[in-house]
């Protein structure tokens, strides 16, 4: 296929073309650069033995992205770009408003022109808000959400169900992942935010390095097991297959809304405590408040993705914390 990639040089992105490249597909990659480097194409070509076509253009820019389609024709767009730190979100909800809703709405005006009509978004469990319960199912209600980035996850979310309503030709498979870590296996890509993580595998890998002194461990009054905060943790690897398992159902006109995750839930002194296992690197840590806006848990309910689909993430904790810190070691 003929697949143009979003925001294709990230972290999720990334991870995703390793795995389109590999099976034969054409992939042309756009991204701006903002949150990740020109390096990983090269990086891609490494793990490969296949480059994408790459184009450092902003999504926003209807002209730039017109020419892509016009030059490539692609016959599907995975959609990953978007700015994606939830505090500054907070700190900057012009930017990220402007940034994440102007971008699709340009981006879906450049496909309709070109008779493009199936995508990918990238959307994310925070579209659930404070869920009533776990596991949480692709029907249970969204809305609630506590920043402007996961606001706008909602907007788009909507947008693209407006306009799947509006012309019935359009496929849209909204995919909501959980918490992705880990990295590919040869410690080529992964994640790299710039400046202090926010993310939690991310800080841990840096204080594993000796980079940051101490994991700072949000609340541990939760009522949940250990009074630490409960996720559902994806290998990226697991979550980028569930983009292509997602491909052929774009054969069919409508919205495809599918859970990412693995169905399981670990705390935070789970995740500390298996990194430490199968690194052997200790990670000091102290307890502090509560994080404003975080939840006490959330995990999916990832069965209609098995069902449908045939994905199920596969990996374990170990293989998600070990490819992780191989990956902070091989950084520079
Ligand atoms: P990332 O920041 O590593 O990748 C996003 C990429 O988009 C970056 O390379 C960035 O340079 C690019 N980008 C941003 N704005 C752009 C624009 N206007 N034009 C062109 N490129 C632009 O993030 P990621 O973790 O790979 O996330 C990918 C997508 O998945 C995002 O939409 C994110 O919101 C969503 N998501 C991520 C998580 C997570 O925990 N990582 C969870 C749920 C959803
Ligand atoms: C995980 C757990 C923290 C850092 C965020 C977004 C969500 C999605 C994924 C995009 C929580 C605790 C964290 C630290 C800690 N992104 N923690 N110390 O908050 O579940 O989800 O990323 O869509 O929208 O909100 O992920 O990795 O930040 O936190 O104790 O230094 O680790 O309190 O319980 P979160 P996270």
């Amino acid at each position: 296929m003929r697949i143009l990639v979003t925001g294709g040089t990230g972290y999720i992105g990334s991870h995703t073309c390793v795995q389109l490249l590999e099976r034969g597909d054409d992939v042309v990659i756009v991204d701006n650069l903002c949150n990740s480097e020109a390096s990983v194409v090269e990086s891609l070509r490494e793990i490969t033995g296949r480059a994408p076509t790459f184009y450092p253009v902003d999504i926003r820019d209807r002209d730039a992205l017109e020419a892509v389609f016009a030059k490539h024709e692609p016959e599907a767009v995975i959609h990953f770009a978007g700015l994606k730190a939830v505090g500054e979100s907070v700190a900057k909800p012009l930017e990220y408003y402007e940034n994440n809703l102007s971008g699709t709405l340009v981006l879906l005006g450049v496909m309709r022109a070109h008779d493009c009509r199936k995508i990918v978004f990238s959307s994310s469990a925070t579209v659930y808000g404070t869920p009533a319960s776990v596991p949480i199912r692709e029907d249970f209600p969204t809305g609630g959400t506590t920043n402007p980035y996961g606001t706008t996850k909602l907007f788009l979310e909507r947008i693209l169900i407006d306009l799947q309503k509006a012309d019935h030709r359009w496929s849209v498979a909204l995919l909501r992942y959980f918490n992705p870590i880990g990295a590919h296996e040869s410690g080529k890509i992964g994640d790299n935010p710039t400046g202090t993580p926010n993310n939690l595998m991310p800080y841990i890998t840096r204080v594993a390095k000796g980079v940051l002194p101490m994991l700072s461990v949000y609340g541990d009054d939760y009522p949940t097991p250990d009074g630490t905060g409960v996720r559902d943790y994806i290998h990226v690897e697991d979550l980028a297959a569930g983009h292509l398992a997602v491909l052929p159902k774009l054969d069919e006109p409508g919205v495809h809304i599918y859970n990412l995750g693995t169905g399981v839930g670990y705390s935070v002194l789970d995740i500390v405590h298996a990194f430490e296992r199968s690194t052997g690197v200790k990670v000091p840590y102290r307890v502090v408040p509560r994080r404003p806006g975080d939840i006490a848990e959330c995990w999916s309910d990832p069965s209609r993705a098995e069902t449908e689909l045939g994905w199920k993430a596969v990996r374990t904790l170990e293989e998600m914390c070990r490819s992780s810190w191989n990956f902070e070691k091989s950084k520079a």
